[in-house]
């Protein structure tokens, strides 16, 4: 499954948006609700992308300061845009080397991204790292192995019943630590104990077929990196399938929905 990351293509910030990040917007501040943190502190998100979970914090949590770091220049520069407030900064930077100062920061979250970090448990320790006692550690991560990403895994089942290859690209395949057992276990090896797990909940509706399959083909993300590599043919045979098999309401909209394991530690450094 070495090759399976070059699908993920992280860059484009209106197609993320499509597939994603719009779904990604409703899981934010249902996560921000439960990890309760109080107003004026000072933030630090990982892995940021076009600003989903940045805006929430900036709407929801009135921070001190709020410094978002993400490694695709594209996202940064599409947060920045997205999240026109004065008490946050973006910057380009790596989950494993954080560009922030030991103990300097109250709450420290990520959203939808520690399963792309190479080095999971440096990530974590880079956390810690950065958290002042008493800090708040946050993070969750789609329910791949769970199917609780209904619009992924329905699409994932149509491209392997037509290729079988396509099943070792599956998130739940290569992401098989994200259930709530596999991030506790995580989160403990790195050092973050005790921790709290929760499901957290949102709800797709797409409009039409058309609103489901258009993202796919646009590239932002494994799903959508490995049906826009895929030959015209293929993409079509692919778009049939999933235009059979999809539950459609009389209006014609498809309604699925997706869940987070998120997890909230305590930093006792
Ligand atoms: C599914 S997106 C989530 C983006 C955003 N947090 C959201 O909720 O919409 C995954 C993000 O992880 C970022 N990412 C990938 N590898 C990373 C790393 N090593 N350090 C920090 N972020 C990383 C990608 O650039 C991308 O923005």
């Amino acid at each position: 499954m070495a090759d399976s990351s070059r699908h993920d293509a992280w860059q484009a910030g209106d197609s993320y948006d499509a597939y994603m990040g719009r779904w990604s917007r409703q899981i934010a501040p249902r996560f921000l609700d439960w990890l309760g943190a109080a107003d004026g502190l000072d933030w630090l998100e990982v892995g940021c992308g076009t600003g989903a979970l940045s805006a929430a914090i900036v709407a929801r949590c009135n921070p001190a300061s709020l410094l978002s770091i993400d490694p695709s220049e594209d996202f940064i520069a599409r947060a920045r845009a997205n999240v026109p407030d004065a008490r946050a900064a973006f910057q380009v930077g790596d989950a494993q080397a954080l560009p922030a100062a030991s103990a300097s920061k109250d709450v420290i979250a990520s959203a939808l991204v520690l399963n792309f970090v190479p080095d999971k448990e440096k990530a974590l320790a880079e956390m810690k790292r950065v958290a002042r006692r008493g800090a708040t550690i946050g993070f969750y991560v789609w329910d791949y192995a769970g199917g609780g990403v209904e619009f992924m895994r329905t699409f994932w089942n149509a491209a392997a019943a037509l290729d079988p290859a396509a099943r070792d690209l599956t998130e739940d395949r290569r992401f098989p630590f994200c259930t709530q057992e596999g991030l506790t276990a995580l989160a403990a090896r790195a050092g973050l104990a005790p921790v709290e797990c929760a499901a957290i909940e949102a709800p797709t509706v797409f409009r039409d077929f058309e609103d489901y399959w258009r993202p796919f083909t646009l590239g932002a993300g494994p799903a959508p990196g490995y049906c826009k590599a895929l030959d015209p043919a293929a993409q079509r045979r692919l778009r049939e399938k999933l235009h059979d098999n999809l539950p459609r309401r009389d209006d014609g909209s498809i309604h699925l929905k997706t869940r987070a394991w998120a997890i909230r530690s305590i930093a006792d450094r």
